[in-house]
């Protein structure tokens, strides 16, 4: 049998954060083994937010270099740049001809990112998940590894699959689900500012590329409260965020410890801070070292582009004569 196929990107917008590592990459590290894996740049994502040509080329290339370093090997999965598969886009044209308008500006993110930049509501926007349901099912994916955050916009792929299916009375797409590597729910990494998960335009990130000693300063600027003052009482959002980046970073009796003084009221948010910035340095320094020396090889680079982007041509040219034969669209030539 065939290996089930999995698909799943990020934006480049800036570098990646442990966000993106902890609710994403892993994932997909994890899986290349056992599955067919495209992993790509979304690149023309991106765009609803117009960088400039120089920092969206600059961050394309930062995020393929990350990619390599978290350990995505191209040998097993194809990784490639949206906008090298142009078959994306064509896809998307047609599958905007079947998302209504209503539908589209109920998405939560498409409410929010109006709301804060209300003088930027342009149509990119608006089909967004739209052209990510196109990257999903152009390779006829099982499954999408992604962050919390993504739930929705995963579930409007769905929704388009499944209404392609049916209007041309075709079973060609499969209905694409979340997955993580070892079976528990898309997580959310909490952000440094108290509330709120971690992101890029939060300005509440740690970077995979960052120094100690920018870690250092960010986590102890981490904010806190006065500390507990009954034992047992149930961590406000700040403190339990401290908690939640440990789980993911430390070792469980460094988590245990804390997690005790914090009961008995005797924390000392400082020392746990320290402890904290340690363990985030001792898990990104050695991705910090490779992402450097990646950046440094150019013709790596181009190689990981081109071949990851054969082997997505591939599926998704497939896919697409598949597409234009049920719509009619057939040439005279
Ligand atoms: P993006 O670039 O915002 O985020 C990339 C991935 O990182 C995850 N992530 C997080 N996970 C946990 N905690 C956080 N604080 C956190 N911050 C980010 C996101 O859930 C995501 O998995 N729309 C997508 C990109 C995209 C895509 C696709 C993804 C375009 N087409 C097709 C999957 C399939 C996005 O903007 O992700």
């Amino acid at each position: 049998m065939s290996k089930q196929v999995v698909l799943s990107g990020i934006r480049p917008t800036g570098n990646l954060h442990l966000g993106n590592y902890f609710g994403a990459v892993r994932n997909f590290v994890a899986m290349q083994d056992n599955y067919r894996c495209y992993f790509f740049i979304a690149d023309i994502h991106s765009l609803t937010t117009h960088p400039t040509p120089e920092n969206l080329h600059g961050s394309v290339r930062q995020v393929l270099a990350e990619y390599l370093a978290c350990g995505i090997d191209p040998d097993k999965a194809a990784i490639y740049i949206q906008s090298d598969l142009t078959e994306t886009l064509e896809l998307y044209t047609y599958l905007n001809m079947n998302a209504y308008l209503g539908e589209l500006e109920r998405t939560t993110s498409f409410k929010d990112k109006a709301r804060k930049n209300p003088d930027n509501v342009n149509a990119g926007l608006l089909t967004y998940p739209v052209l990510m349901a196109a990257d999903i099912i152009i390779h006829r994916a099982n499954y999408v590894p992604v962050g919390k955050d993504q739930e929705q916009n995963l579930e409007m792929a769905v929704k388009f699959a499944a209404r392609f299916n049916r209007m041309y009375g075709a079973e060609l797409f499969p209905k694409p689900g979340p997955f993580t590597y070892d079976g528990k729910d898309p997580i959310k990494v909490p952000g440094l500012d108290g509330s709120g998960k971690m992101g890029k335009s939060e300005g509440n990130a740690i970077n995979l590329i960052d120094t100690p000693e920018d870690i250092r300063k960010k986590v102890m600027r981490a904010v806190t409260d006065s500390g507990p003052t009954t034992p047992n009482q149930q961590k406000p959002e700040p403190i339990q965020n401290l908690f939640t980046l440990m789980n993911i970073v430390s070792k469980s009796d460094v988590i245990a410890f804390f997690d005790d003084k914090y009961n008995n009221c005797r924390i000392r948010y400082g020392d746990m801070k320290k402890q904290l910035a340690e363990d985030i340095i001792a898990f990104t320094a050695p991705i910090r070292e490779r992402i450097v020396s990646i950046l440094a090889d150019e013709a790596f680079m181009a190689r990981v582009a081109r071949e990851g982007a054969e082997k997505a041509r591939e599926s998704a040219s497939a896919t697409m004569k598949e597409v234009r034969k049920l719509i009619g669209i057939r040439r005279f030539f």
